[in-house]
């Protein structure tokens, strides 16, 4: 059997749906050429899988999976396809210009979503059987979902899992489709499909989930820890209602609490913040300031004890670096909060030296112009070392 299961067992796949399901926010939309952008930004900084759209739901989504697929440079290609044969071979026709396709077809296993193409729970296994099959009888590495796998009865899950993993899938992914887990059951949930499902040993499991609940991280990272290898998530968390699972976050707890969690993926870290700064701008989705790794505050410092901390020693205040995500380092903005000490930092940036009297002086002014305005900028301090000097 083909198999993506990496020789390295702390190795975690991650597998980016940013065009596909992050698109699916409300307003995301992208053009074709965003998309293109994207792609190529996705495959560069070390992405496994792209999943690169959804080609029957349009005609533009086809030609976008299409070109992606026949300009992938090391990622897997990935189209989505419901569970019916057209979907199947449409997809298939798109992806089959990568160098290594991947079909990745689902069908919804909850109660909820039986109840939606009304089928009886045999004539589903029925359904997942023939599609899965198909897709492997058309493409070496296919994936196959349980859409609402976390409000799927559990033997009925198992049952499915099986089915999908003797019809020849090679990835199964468990979504939290509403994200309605929390990490301790997201973990025991891999953990018992392993451990329970005949096959399982032969195949990679991911983790899908949505954030509803904000907990779409330490989800994603509960899995890991339980055996998933393959992490689904989208750049800046881009998603329907609360968004998925952000693709800097995850990579980044890994990287920086290698201590707890051992496990390597082969992003390339430098390359998160120019890749979520052309999200956010081709998305129309702007990055909440405080987002952590690559909100605009992520890595800055205003009040004086921290800025007075970090001047000394950047780990007071910092658990990574920067640099590390693609930014040109830390900055200590000044506000009504800060310090002496970072406005002499600041001074000493913008050339100025100033004596000890005149420095109090700049800064009684600077604290009252603080008091004013949200940012002191630099013409604001240059314009108080001019009134200053000049004794005004
Ligand atoms: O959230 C979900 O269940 C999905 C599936 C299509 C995998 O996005
Ligand atoms: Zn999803």
């Amino acid at each position: 059997m083909t198999t993506d299961i990496p020789a390295d067992q702390s190795r975690v796949l991650i597998f980016d749906t940013t065009l596909r399901d992050g698109e699916q926010s409300p307003g995301a939309t992208m053009t074709h050429d965003e998309k293109l952008e994207i792609a190529e930004l996705l495959d560069d900084m070390g992405v496994d899988i792209i999943e690169a759209g959804f080609p029957i739901a349009s005609e533009g989504d086809f030609r976008a999976v299409s070109e992606i697929a026949q300009r992938s440079k090391q990622s897997v290609i990935c189209g989505l396809a419901r569970a019916q044969l057209p979907d199947i071979d449409r997809c298939m026709e798109a992806v089959k210009h990568a160098a290594q396709p991947r079909i990745h077809t689902f069908i919804g296993t909850s109660p909820l979503h039986r109840a939606i193409p009304n089928l009886t729970m045999d004539e589903m296994a029925d359904r997942i059987h023939e599609t899965v099959s198909h897709a492997r009888n058309i493409c070496d590495n296919v994936q196959w979902s349980p859409m609402d796998a976390t409000r799927t009865e559990w033997d009925y899950l198992c049952r499915v899992i099986e089915i999908a993993i003797k019809a020849g899938a090679t990835t199964i992914n468990i979504p939290d489709t509403v994200g309605y887990t929390a990490p301790r059951e997201s973990a025991d949930l891999i953990r018992r499909l392993i451990e329970t499902v005949p096959g399982a040993d032969d195949i990679v499991f991911a983790t899908h989930c949505h954030n509803d609940l904000g907990m779409a991280t330490a989800n994603s990272l509960a899995a890991v820890e339980a055996g998933a290898r393959q992490i689904e998530c989208t750049i800046n968390g881009l998603g329907e209602r609360a968004g998925n699972t952000a693709l800097e976050e995850v990579v980044m707890a890994m990287r920086v609490r290698n201590d707890i969690m051992p496990f390597s993926t082969q992003i390339d870290t430098k390359k998160i913040m120019h890749i979520s700064r052309r999200v956010s701008t081709v998305s129309g989705f702007q990055v909440q300031p405080n987002k952590a790794i690559v909100g605009k505050n992520a890595f800055a410092h205003e009040s004086g004890i921290h800025q007075d901390g970090m001047l000394k020693n950047a780990e007071t205040f910092e658990i990574m670096r920067p640099e590390d995500v693609g930014l040109a380092g830390t900055s200590l903005p000044l506000g009504k909060h800060s310090g002496r000490a970072a406005l002499r930092a600041k001074l000493k940036e913008l050339g100025t030296e100033v004596g000890d009297n005149q420095l109090k002086d700049i800064f009684v002014r600077f604290k009252d112009l603080a008091d004013r305005k949200k940012e002191v900028y630099d013409d604001d301090i240059l314009a108080l070392v001019s009134a200053t000097t000049e004794g005004g």
